[in-house]
């Protein structure tokens, strides 16, 4: 039976955190299946095709990896893609108490739906898309966050 993975996230941008940690998962199962999230609430930088686009192209050539974007219940997509793995990150220990009610609410709604968490490189910890922008925008070096396809965009969209 093919074992098929959800990872879920915003991804504005993907850093080198989520391609780690997208590697990993690819060690561990079938199929993984990266779900961006529109997440407008978060206003992201890059609309949700652009991310999907970054995505796709970082793992060209992957033949266990896909790209969809979505913008209802995760668990609705997870039931679509006939996924029963979701794949989070924890990088540090803060992450853990909004991570656990994550889980715990998906398990609520879809109780045959594991989560599973993965924690990246150390090197790769402290990094976050947040702050990734935030030092690419007052013009501060972030290539060793982000994949070169992210890095050009993210040169794109601050010019
Ligand atoms: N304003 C703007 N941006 C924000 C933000 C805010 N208040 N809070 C977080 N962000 C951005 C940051 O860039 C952050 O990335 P960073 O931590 O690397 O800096 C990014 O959003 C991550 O936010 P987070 O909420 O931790 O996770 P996520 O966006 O990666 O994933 C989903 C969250 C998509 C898995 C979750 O929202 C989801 O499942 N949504 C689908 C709807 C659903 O099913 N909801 C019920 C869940 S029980």
């Amino acid at each position: 039976m093919t074992q098929r993975a959800i990872y879920p996230g915003t991804f504005d941008p993907m850093t080198k955190g989520h391609v780690d940690l997208i590697e990993r998962a690819c060690k561990l199962f079938d199929e993984i299946v990266i779900a961006i999230a529109a997440s407008e609430a978060k206003n992201p930088l890059f609309t949700l095709d652009e991310r999907i686009q970054i995505a796709e192209k970082i793992f060209e050539g992957n033949n266990k990896v896909k790209v969809v974007g979505f913008s209802g219940l995760l668990v609705d997509l997870a039931k679509d893609n006939n996924a029963k793995i979701l794949i989070r990150g924890l990088r540090v220990v803060a992450d853990f108490e909004y991570e656990f009610q994550l889980a715990n609410m998906n398990r609520a709604m879809m109780p045959e739906l594991e989560s599973v968490f993965l924690t990246p490189k150390e090197q790769y910890s402290y990094i976050s898309s947040s702050l990734v922008k935030e030092i690419c925008k007052m013009g501060g070096d972030v290539s060793e966050f982000v994949d070169p396809i992210s890095l050009s965009e993210l040169k794109r969209k601050y010019g």
